[in-house]
């Protein structure tokens, strides 16, 4: 099955793919992780992806599709995959419609005024991705999966948080409205204990 995974920043999409990604057996494809991946490595796509995402706008539309064609057509996608972050427009929307067919949409749905406070605590783990909140955390620096070190993201800020929000009212939330024409949105409320939000969507990918 070939599912995307929509939703605002900090709705929890990659909270939420690891664990569809462990149940379903499907590869978990998150353009941000691939753009922070090539920064980290200091490549020539991290380093024209860093002026954008830093300041929390979308990396330009030719890059990030041909990145995504590219990793689609990987040995690992041929049984279906799982993507994050991926369409964030229209054109996007509309180039992965002519490279692949998309069976299902889970759009995460989580109340905008939630997500500053959610992102500026975020702590990620730098060995396995698993994300954390601050609040939660008791003070604890490393990851409760892997032992590794835990990081805050450089967009996790206020005046960067409140960019990605933008962009993502006027340029994502219009594919709400798309993918449900196509009759392959699945809408889960977000809103609630991770794991309660997962058996919610393992329940609406069961029909
Ligand atoms: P990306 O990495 O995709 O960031 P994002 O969309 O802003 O989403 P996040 O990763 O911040 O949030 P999430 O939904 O994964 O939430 P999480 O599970 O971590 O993109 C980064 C940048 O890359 C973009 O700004 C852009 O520049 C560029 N980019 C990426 N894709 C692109 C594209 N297609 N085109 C162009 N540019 C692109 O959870 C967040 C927090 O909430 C955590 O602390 C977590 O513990 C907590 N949490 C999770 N679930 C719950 C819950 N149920 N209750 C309470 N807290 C929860
Ligand atoms: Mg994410
Ligand atoms: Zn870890």
């Amino acid at each position: 099955m070939n599912i995307i995974l929509l939703g605002a920043p900090g709705a929890g999409k990659g909270t939420q793919a690891t664990r569809i990604s462990d149940k379903f057996g499907l590869p978990h494809i998150s353009t941000g992780d691939i753009f922070r991946d090539n920064i980290k490595r200091g490549t020539e796509i991290g380093l024209l992806a860093k002026s954008y995402t830093d300041k929390g706008q979308l990396v330009p539309d030719e890059v990030t599709c041909k990145i995504v064609e590219g990793r689609l057509a990987e040995a690992d996608c041929k049984g279906g995959y799982l993507l994050d972050g991926f369409p964030r427009n229209l054109f996007q929307a509309q180039e992965l419609d002519k490279f692949s067919k998309v069976d299902a949409v889970i759009n995460i749905d989580v109340d905008l005024s939630l997500l500053m406070a959610r992102l500026c605590g975020r702590r990620v783990c730098k060995s396995c991705g698993e994300s954390y909140h601050v609040d939660f955390l008791g003070g604890k620096t490393t990851c409760e999966r892997c032992g590794g070190e835990l990081y805050q993201r450089k967009d996790d800020n206020e005046e960067t948080v409140g960019n990605r929000l933008q962009v993502y009212t006027e340029q994502t939330q219009p594919l709400i409205d798309y993918y449900s024409k196509k009759g392959v949105l699945l809408n889960i409320d977000g809103v609630g204990a991770i794991d309660e939000v997962f058996a919610r969507i393992c329940a609406a990918l069961k029909k």
